[in-house]
């Protein structure tokens, strides 16, 4: 599995010293929120830059933004890897998905619990990455919603089908249990937030995460 650490929950006062504790992550999860599409406010693109200064990893920016489409040229411009928006926070998902790609940036696009997976079935040949949310987009330290593994046992049985070729990364409440479920059921990556932020040996941890 790949362990894409969110740093929401971790220590801002010392942010670098935080990053560093989990550098042996191959990808880092940024939690994107602007106070409306959620009612928490976090970082913006800048923060990539700040980041870009002592990490190379895979940045993951998980945006949970009303219209996106005014973000995508900032995130490209600052190192994003990957973007990923929210179905629900766009009229023309189809539309954003080409424009993240045509800026050489990976397109990712995140369903909420209550939105079913089979939203997403237009959008699957050219989606790079699937986001699962397992529990309610907003804040770090939630239970894991179970109604998360039928979406993404459906995902990993169609891709295999129609030889599609995006990732599904699960979102919320990832622990070693949880890990385990959503491994079985198909997904490739995991986010785990609070689990390592509230423990020391964060890397120990991560590589416990990668071989579940
Ligand atoms: C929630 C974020 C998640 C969250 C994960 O809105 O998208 O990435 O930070 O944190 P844990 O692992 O604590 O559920
Ligand atoms: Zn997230």
């Amino acid at each position: 599995m790949i362990c894409a650490p969110s740093f929401l929950s971790s220590n801002f006062s010392k942010l670098k010293v935080e990053i560093l504790s989990i550098n042996h992550a191959k990808w880092l999860h940024f939690d994107v929120m602007d106070g409306k599409f959620v009612e928490n406010k976090t970082y913006n693109h800048e923060i990539l830059t700040e980041i870009g200064q002592y990490s190379n990893q895979i940045f993951d920016c998980h945006l949970m933004v009303e219209n996106p489409e005014k973000d995508i040229d900032n995130y490209a411009k600052n190192g994003a890897d990957y973007i990923t928006f929210h179905y629900e926070a766009t009229k023309d998902s189809k539309k954003l998905i080409s424009k993240i790609q045509s800026v050489n940036v990976k397109a990712g696009i995140s369903i909420k619990p209550a939105t079913d997976v089979e939203v997403l079935d237009d959008f699957l040949e050219d989606i790079d990455l699937i986001l699962i949310m397992s529990v309610e987009p907003g804040k770090g330290g939630q239970k894991f919603m179970e109604n998360a593994l039928d979406k993404i046992r459906y995902l990993d049985h169609l891709r295999k089908e129609k030889g599609y070729h995006f990732l599904i990364e699960v979102d919320g409440g990832i622990n070693f249990d949880t890990a385990k479920l959503v491994k079985k059921a198909g997904a490739d990556i995991i986010v785990v937030g609070s689990y390592i932020f509230n423990r020391n040996n964060r890397n120990d941890i991560i590589r416990e995460f990668e071989n579940v």
